[in-house]
């Protein structure tokens, strides 16, 4: 049993494979986080809840001050029920102050989970388990439901919440944040994953914490290329190795919060949920508001540790099933080779070269209905010039050839010069007479179920009987004023999103095996919510393989490599700079790998080293499914990166060293590596050296031994054990 209540201490205790989650009921029956982290037996360790008070903190007992609100740890914290302190709930009901004091009345554990209706959210399997706990006010006006889910096998707890209006008076949410975590002290640095276009996650931002409130969120619609849903505490020693790490996240794609607020005693709340700015959702009489689904992790093995737990979890619980450790499929992409130029030949010139290529799948990228960003998103109509045989005969003759077919769609806009914006002018996501705009085009008001069907359907319409076998889903602007003709102004944001999810569901409806690469504008939705719909997530424009390596570093603290999805493109690329073919497949080779580049431009031999890279990557692809990643150096702290991935078993592993800037500190060094089993023998298929795990961890690989020789940009090696 992950979770264990007593009866007699009135504690509850989550236990995962490695951690504890301990809360309990106090005697004025509020929920009172005890500890969080290592795991721990199942004592009564209600002893620590006893704080010295301070005078002007308000307690319920007349007699006794120990039942202190502002004080003691919190599973939820109210706004107006005596807590001062940063809350993770603000609602007003009908004035009554005495509706904000919830308290435990009732709870059930179970197996399994049930769904988050309308939102993404962990799934279960054999071993999860979950819990519910009741809690209303006095007078049984409002509602609230906490709901844990217990993740045993990768040491993760899921936290979401429901809030009923069971009273019936006007009901009106402002803040509603998915999870609070009570911390004593502040000994914790904070671990964010900070960006921009082109620049998604790629500075790993790390900061001791101070008193106040710290806040890493978006107002974008997004969950963004600026900041991610992601946060991490770890103690001030804490490297990739050892040392507390916390990691949280929020299975959402839009304006989220994390807030780390650090109080007049330096005690440390989380709370991650929804963003509150502008946020009121009225609820009415019987009606629920559901928040989005946190996540978290403990690891007492460091960040490294902590990135592994999530990315076991998003592997294992996220992401679909049938996809998660399948093989993905190496795509051409048209975007890079042909931008909006594209046509039938161009497409059926670049999977003949493909062929040659080790390549499986073809993806005719934006252009197939239009050639510039100016118009006919929304519209959805093939252009019949450019693809004489329309959607289904270009398909059916790059199946013909053996390949597999795939089509990018941008479902959640429309551009101002198209049909569909001259018929419904109100079906944007702004009220205002003169809607601002961006790369021409406007997001659909999604919060309308009508719009969500109406759109659903002309995509259906058009691309009925089409037999795909992958769609890439993009989005490329934020909501900058969002609002709507029909919807509440406090509750767009929010209903946008479920919006866009239901359609995201529809249109997967119609395509059941098809996998999704989700994308916006590169990498601006890279979240556990996308990763939900989509296995894969286009990571960023940049694909310069230099810009890639910060992306993709910072990228891994939170998410797993194959959710990434990394392409061979153009030697200059985005940046103009040059690199070697190794170098940009060594770096392509981190994710899901892809190319995409005019093909027709390359000889036979550059053809064959392509291929031979497909078939590499394809040889080592179950590590980058299953593997564990370990972090060797960071591209921030040194002119080199890298990193390695070691098979769940630990018979193999494989080593990416990358040189970002030439350097001769390169041939002083000694890499140890990590995560080797240290009695297994492993042969260096690259020298043929064989050697102990202890060894290559403890003394290192010397890298100028593969340096003196061939002087490159960087290598991989691949460890198996004999
Ligand atoms: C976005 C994506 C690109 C490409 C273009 C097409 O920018 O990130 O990969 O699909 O849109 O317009």
């Amino acid at each position: 049993m992950s979770i264990q209540f007593n009866e007699q201490t009135k504690i509850f205790h989550l236990q995962t494979k490695n951690t504890s989650y301990v809360f309990c009921v106090t005697d004025f029956n509020a929920l009172e986080h005890l500890y969080y982290g290592k795991k721990i037996p199942l004592d009564d360790v209600r002893y620590i809840s006893n704080r010295q008070i301070y005078s002007h903190v308000a307690h319920e007992s007349r007699d006794d001050r120990r039942y202190c609100a502002s004080v003691q740890g919190f599973e939820v914290s109210v706004f107006n029920s005596g807590d001062i302190r940063t809350p993770s709930v603000v609602f007003d009901y009908d004035n009554q102050a005495d509706a904000c004091r919830l308290r435990y009345r009732s709870h059930s554990i179970y197996k399994g989970r049930k769904p988050l209706a309308g939102l993404p959210y962990s799934r279960a399997d054999e071993e999860t388990e979950s819990l519910e706990i009741v809690l209303t006010d006095d007078d049984n006006c409002v509602e609230l439901t906490l709901i844990y889910g217990v993740f045993a096998d990768t040491d993760v707890i899921t936290r979401s919440q429901i809030l009923k209006n069971v009273g019936g008076k006007a009901l009106t949410v402002r803040k509603f944040a998915s999870m609070c975590l009570d911390f004593y002290g502040m000994d914790f640095d904070t671990v964010t994953l900070e960006g921009l276009y082109l620049y998604e996650r790629a500075q790993v931002s790390r900061a001791p914490l101070k008193r106040g409130v710290f806040k890493n969120n978006s107002l974008t619609g997004t969950s963004s290329h600026n900041h991610n849903p992601f946060i991490a505490l770890c103690t001030h020693n804490a490297d990739e190795d050892m040392g507390d790490a916390y990691g949280f996240n929020l299975v959402y794609s839009g304006n989220f919060s994390d807030e780390i607020a650090v109080d007049h005693l330096g005690d440390t709340r989380v709370i991650i949920g929804l963003d509150d700015t502008g946020f009121a959702w009225k609820v009415g009489k019987g009606e629920t508001l559901l928040s989005p689904e946190a996540i978290m992790t403990y690891s007492a093995q460091g960040l490294g540790g902590m990135s592994r737990n999530l990315h076991d979890h998003t592997r294992k619980h996220i992401i679909e099933k049938e996809f998660a450790f399948s093989p993905r499929p190496i795509v051409i992409n048209s975007w890079e080779a042909s931008y909006f130029t594209v046509t039938e030949a161009k497409i059926l010139s670049l999977a003949k070269h493909a062929l040659d290529c080790g390549i499986d799948t073809v993806v005719l990228d934006d252009g197939w209905f239009r050639d510039s960003d100016k118009t006919s998103l929304g519209d959805w109509r093939t252009d019949k010039e450019s693809f004489p045989s329309g959607l289904k005969g270009l398909c059916e003759k790059v199946h013909a050839l053996g390949l597999k077919f795939g089509l990018w769609l941008e479902p959640e806009m429309v551009n101002e010069q198209s049909d569909y914006y001259k018929q419904h002018p109100d079906y944007v996501l702004s009220t205002s007479k003169l809607p601002l705009i961006s790369r021409h085009q406007f997001i659909l008001d999604l919060t309308r179920d009508e719009v969500v069907q109406d759109i659903a359907n002309r995509i259906r319409e058009e691309l009925q009987g089409l037999d795909l076998d992958y769609i890439k889903w993009d989005f490329n602007r934020y909501a900058t004023e969002a609002s709507s003709f029909a919807t509440e102004q406090g509750e767009v944001y929010h209903r946008q999103m479920l919006g866009a999810y239901k359609l995201l569901s529809l249109i997967k409806a119609q395509f059941p095996n098809v996998l999704f690469e989700t994308c916006s504008g590169g990498g601006g939705r890279f979240d556990l919510g996308m990763l939900y719909y989509s296995p894969q997530i286009w990571t960023s424009d940049n694909t310069d393989p230099y810009a890639r390596t910060y992306i993709q570093y910072g990228s891994s603290y939170a998410y797993p490599m194959s959710a990434l999805s990394c392409h061979f493109t153009e030697g200059k690329c985005t940046s103009g700079r040059e690199s070697t073919f190794e170098f940009r497949y060594r770096v392509a080779s981190f994710g899901s790998y892809g190319y995409e580049l005019d093909l027709s431009k390359y000889g036979a031999e550059e053809k064959a080293k392509l291929k031979g890279y497909s078939e590499l990557y394809r040889k080592d692809e179950d590590l980058n499914l299953n593997g564990d990643l370990y972090r060797l150096l960071s591209p921030e702290e040194a002119d080199y990166c890298a990193y390695m991935v070691v098979s769940k078993d630990k018979k193999k592993a494989k080593l990416t060293f990358l040189e970002l800037y030439a350097s001769g500190l390169v041939e002083s060094m000694a890499l140890r590596l990590k995560g080797l089993d240290p009695d297994k023998l492993y042969k260096n298929e690259e020298t043929g050296e064989v050697l102990y795990g202890a060894t290559l961890m403890n003394v290192g690989v010397r890298i100028s031994d593969m340096y003196r020789e061939k002087r490159t940009d960087g290598y991989t090696l691949t460890f198996v054990e004999v």
